[in-house]
């Protein structure tokens, strides 16, 4: 009887709670996610009727026609498969052998001009309105669309988005239905790349519905910037207000400072602006802050700046800046100085692409990259080569990691400096962008008269919207100071690190950069190179003719004060360029980790002269069965003084370690334990790897075990196998399959094998996948109910493996 009750009750309260959610106004402002409850089907390129007669619609000729097309609100789309956002629907198609380059660059995902029935992405969401919200503007926001995106509200075209990394809004207030439905359409247009490596297809960052009132911050508004002094800062805020309502409007703008944790500290004084209907107006005040804690690499500390427009003394709009107070310089013999204090950029190059996942990462994988990265040592992210997702900066400021942030083309035209424009306004609030890149290898007008005039305007540019920051260029160019390079503030190079010094010989004041350095192929695990599998042996060795090993350019780097430093190509593998090797490659080798975050070996030659923390790391892996007496070249990574090896508690001798090097010593193989002994400053460091026996056990091991319950959250799961004594088998390759109990679902697997073309997603279930040198990868997502749920890997001869994950 309880039982029932209680029901009844849940159920009238479900129904109550729904009836209310219609007639009740949305307070504004409010910045409501809308990822969820897409449609999705795919198009078709070439053929109009399966593109849903888009192109024999003759859509254009009235204001809202759109019958006979999946554009129009009644179109029937119940077939059409259900998502959430972030979507990327190019990892889920299957690998693609092509003689094509660019299909090869995109990772042999049949995407682009040659596959018309996989390269047109088609969504649809239906959402209701209240009546009561008609009063207040109602916009619409994509972060991310790849890409050249046309949108529709109830038929009513809303525009066209050509880029695939900046995101765009509309203004949905005149089209929409109060008190009923509205329909949401946007046609993904792939058949064009943007650039030459895997990029995705489809809605693969957040979508935001916003509420406002007719008087407001335009989007992109808020501009903070600090002058900081020895004992307090100067914070100017800049706000851009506009009025759209129908009469003119008195309004007043005032800005506050809280803490961290949201306590207020600081305040400016109110400041009335009139505002005519459709006047743009912009407010600037300051707010002094004594002693301001400064955002660091090690103290990432964030203020929160708090924008409050008012009405009649009423708020009608909000805006919460997230500021970090710091102060960058750069010197041009001396390198980079964050607050004074001198830092080597020690930086990574990276795409946004993940296993599993493609380009469509949830927020959490963000913050789990950039952990990973600031693990080994790394203090820099250049987004290469385009606008990065908005919350990969969030992981950034919160994390401590510098950024140089990207525009995807060399070009001032109206398209080219719009996007531009666009991602200086969005992104100048981080306190971890300290320079913007205008371009990246234009080889085709880079040295030419073109190739600095479009530079030249979109320097200016920059210095109109950030006059804080500097910019620079990636140039392919050895000492060459012609074209861009005549004048772009920060030289920078990618790749022939030999002629940094001559060019600063040459041109003493311009400050040096290496944007893209270093650039060692490796596959995780692999010891031999075998062309046939497509995989490089795991050690500093294999550098393209373009690129160099780390050792010969982070020496250079290091040791010379005039390089601010530079970034590895590349953090992590990522799908497409599988350089050197093509088809069955079909991702990258260039990772310091592969695209799971697996480290490789060269991780520990940088996380040794990059961090202050005690490295001793041994390659390779011990098992070297039927080799017994063959010499195997034994690496060794470290930032001790000195190391001895020993090889079954026999001394293999004793070495100084080289700084910005490593040691290697040619040891005939037996199995049983190679270990070394090591001194840094007196104190003992050790280090083994052992021969183990065969895989006995999965072993199960979670990024963390704990994750919430908001739909969104991860629990990265890496799986490997032990032996019976619990050691790691390091070449195990088992077949392993997943599952799940409860509330939470599986969303991507992958290993880092650079030649595996198995599904990195199962849309029907039946998750499985293969480890790779004794590792793979499962990403989990949490839904909405708290509880704790099971995984399980389980794989044939093995112990099962578990994890118990709590979602609250
Ligand atoms: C560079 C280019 C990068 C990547 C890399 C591969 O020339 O800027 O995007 O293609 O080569 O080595």
């Amino acid at each position: 009887m309880r039982r029932t009750l209680g029901f009844i009750l849940i159920l009238s309260t479900m129904l109550l709670s729904r009836s209310t959610v219609f007639a009740q106004q949305t307070p504004t402002p409010t910045k409501m996610n809308f990822d969820e409850d897409w449609k999705f089907s795919l198009g078709h390129a070439a053929d109009p009727e399966k593109d849903f007669n888009y192109k024999i619609a003759n859509l254009f000729a009235k204001s809202g026609k759109a019958e006979k097309t999946a554009i129009d609100p009644k179109f029937d789309d119940k077939n059409w498969r259900g998502l959430s956002v972030p979507h990327d629907w190019a990892v889920e198609l299957p690998f693609t052998k092509s003689a094509n380059v660019d299909v090869l660059a995109h990772g042999y995902k049949p995407v682009g001009g040659l596959f018309p029935e996989t390269s047109i992405g088609w969504y649809r969401k239906h959402f209701n309105i209240a009546k009561a919200d008609s009063g207040h503007r109602i916009q619409i926001q994509f972060d991310g669309i790849f890409r050249d995106a046309q949108i529709w509200i109830n038929g009513f075209y809303l525009g066209n988005h050509q880029s695939g990394y900046l995101g765009v809004n509309y203004d949905l207030t005149d089209y929409l239905n109060f008190g009923g439905e509205n329909v949401l359409v946007v046609r993904a247009d792939a058949t064009q790349y943007e650039g030459w490596f895997y990029e995705g297809a489809g809605i693969y960052r957040h979508v935001w519905l916003n509420h406002f009132d007719n008087t407001h911050i335009v989007p992109d508004g808020v501009f903070v910037h600090a002058e900081v002094n020895p004992v307090n800062a100067a914070v100017r805020i800049e706000t851009v207000v506009e009025n759209l309502g129908l009469t003119d409007q008195k309004v007043s703008v005032l800005n506050y400072i809280t803490d961290r944790n949201g306590k207020k500290i600081a305040a400016g004084i109110s400041q009335p602006l009139n505002l005519a209907v459709n006047g743009r107006t912009t407010a600037t005040q300051t707010i002094e802050l004594n002693n301001p804690r400064l955002w660091s690499l090690e103290d990432p500390y964030l203020y929160k700046v708090v924008t409050v427009i008012s009405v009649d003394q009423k708020k009608v709009d909000s805006v919460t800046t997230r500021y970090g107070i710091r102060t960058i310089t750069i010197d041009a013999s001396k390198g980079l100085f964050l607050n004074g204090k001198h830092v080597k950029i020690q930086g990574t190059n990276n795409h946004q692409d993940h296993a599993g996942l493609g380009s469509a990462l949830p927020d959490a994988l963000q913050y789990y990259r950039i952990s990973l990265l600031k693990e080994m040592g790394s203090n820099a992210y250049r987004t290469s080569h385009h606008a990065p997702t908005p919350e990969l900066l969030d992981a950034c400021d919160s994390l401590g990691m510098l950024v140089m942030d990207e525009q995807r083309l060399l070009n001032s035209s109206p398209e080219y400096m719009n996007q531009f424009e666009q991602l200086i306004k969005r992104d100048r609030n981080h306190p971890s962008i300290f320079m913007w890149s205008i371009g990246n290898e234009e080889g085709l007008i880079q040295t030419t008269s073109i190739g600095k005039r479009i530079a030249q305007t979109l320097i200016a540019k920059q210095k109109e919207l950030d006059p804080y920051r500097t910019s620079t260029y990636a140039a392919d160019l050895a000492n060459v100071a012609t074209g861009v390079n005549e004048v772009i503030p920060v030289r920078a190079f990618n790749y022939r690190q030999f002629a940094v010094a001559d060019y600063h010989r040459d041109h003493p004041n311009q400050p040096l950069i290496g944007t893209e350095m270093g650039s060692t192929v490796t596959t995780r695990g692999i010891y031999e190179k075998d062309s046939i599998a497509g995989y490089v042996p795991d050690q500093d060795i294999t550098a393209p003719w373009w690129a160099s090993k780390a050792e010969t350019w982070w020496s250079l780097a290091a040791e010379n004060p005039f390089w601010m430093g530079g970034f590895i190509w590349t953090g992590f593998d990522y799908r497409g360029e599988p350089t050197p090797y093509e088809w069955p490659n079909i991702n990258s080798h260039f990772g310091v980790m592969d695209v799971c975050g697996f480290p490789k070996n060269i991780y520990y030659y940088y996380q040794s002269w990059w961090t202050d923390k005690d490295i001793l790391h041994l390659s390779p892996h011990w098992n070297w069965k039927g080799k017994e007496g063959t010499p195997v070249d034994v690496w060794v990574n470290t930032n001790a003084d000195r190391v001895e090896l020993f090889l079954n508690g026999k001394s293999l001798g004793k070495k100084e370690m080289p700084r910005n090097s490593h040691l290697k010593w040619s040891v005939p193989y037996q199995p049983g334990t190679l270990s070394a002994v090591a001194y840094k400053k007196g104190k003992k460091i050790t280090a083994s790897v052992q021969t183990t026996g065969t895989s006995y056990a999965i072993r199960v091991t979670p990024v963390k075990n704990t994750i919430l319950a908001d739909g969104k959250d991860l629990a990265i799961v890496n799986i490997t196998v032990v032996d019976q004594k619990g050691r790691e088998v390091p070449d195990a390759s088992n077949l392993v399959e997943f599952t799940v109990s409860g509330n939470v679902k599986i969303i991507g697997v992958g290993n880092g094998d650079p030649s595996s073309h198995e599904p990195d997603q199962y849309l029907a279930g039946g998750w499985k996948r293969h480890l790779f040198n004794g590792k793979c990868q499962v990403i989990l997502q949490s839904g909405k109910d708290q509880g704790t749920v099971k995984f399980e890997a389980v794989s044939k001869g093995l112990t099962t493996g578990s994890a118990k994950i709590n979602v609250q």
